[in-house]
């Protein structure tokens, strides 16, 4: 048990599959692991180990931030010995050819701010995705037909920015798209010396004002949550 998690030795996976929302956590357990059995319930944010295709694994929410999710990949890699976390979220477009529906594999976050700055201080890190994750997941977006783009996303603190200058920076040095979690993730597993990535489907448009339909986010988030086991275990 650590603070934030009740999961007891031995009760989460050395790979990790991080949401944003504990209910994803739930409905993906439910829908793709067999035998799953709920590992955390402290705070409300759902953590369920259970196996794919005979493989252990663990879906546990980070919930929305960087702060939030840096609590939960600190205590999953340093009390759980987790070796492989792969973000599955939503992220909102930043180019014009990107479109709603779409897969993006972060392959860079760039960030303003993370929980590290206080270690990191005037370092711009520069934090990065696994390469084999990366080309794993890929292979296997391709597999499937989803169209998807790999490159520079953007982890914001907020989101409701009140800084428009920043996002046309963003758009106007090729960032894929915004979300609010990945660069920290990046950073840690850099830190820790294991494996992370951020698979995204494009939820909403900066540009365009498109938003994917309530009805449809189930169906992006599950081929999400396929394409990073698959990439996680090939
Ligand atoms: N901003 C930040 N995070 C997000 C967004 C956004 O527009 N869409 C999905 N996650």
């Amino acid at each position: 048990m650590t603070i934030h998690i009740g999961a007891g030795p031995g009760q989460i996976a050395e790979t990790v599959l991080m949401p944003g929302d504990p209910y994803r956590a739930r409905w993906a357990a439910e829908t793709f692991l067999d035998d799953a059995v709920c590992i955390n319930e402290v705070r409300g944010m759902l953590g369920y180990t259970g196996t794919w295709r005979g493989h252990r694994v663990t879906i546990q929410g980070s919930g929305m931030g960087m702060p939030s999710l840096s609590i939960y990949a600190n205590e999953l890699i340093r009390d759980y010995d987790a070796k492989t976390l792969i973000r599955i979220g939503s992220c909102g477009a930043m180019q014009g050819k990107v479109n709603i529906r779409d897969l993006i594999l972060a392959m860079t976050a760039t960030t303003l701010s993370t929980p590290s700055r206080g270690i990191l201080r005037e370092l711009n890190f520069a934090p990065c995705a696994d390469f084999d994750l990366l080309h794993k997941a890929y292979q296997a977006a391709e597999a499937r037909g989803t169209p998807t783009h790999v490159g520079g996303i953007y982890s914001s603190d907020v989101f409701y920015d009140e800084r428009p200058d920043l996002n046309e920076q963003m758009v106007r040095h090729g960032i894929l798209g915004v979300e609010m979690e990945a660069a920290e993730l990046y950073i840690l597993a850099a830190r820790h010396k294991v494996r992370a990535l951020a698979v995204l489907t494009v939820s909403d448009h900066l540009l365009t004002h498109e938003a994917l339909p309530s009805e449809e986010r189930e169906k992006s988030f599950g081929d999400m949550v396929e394409i990073a086991l698959e990439a996680a275990f090939a």
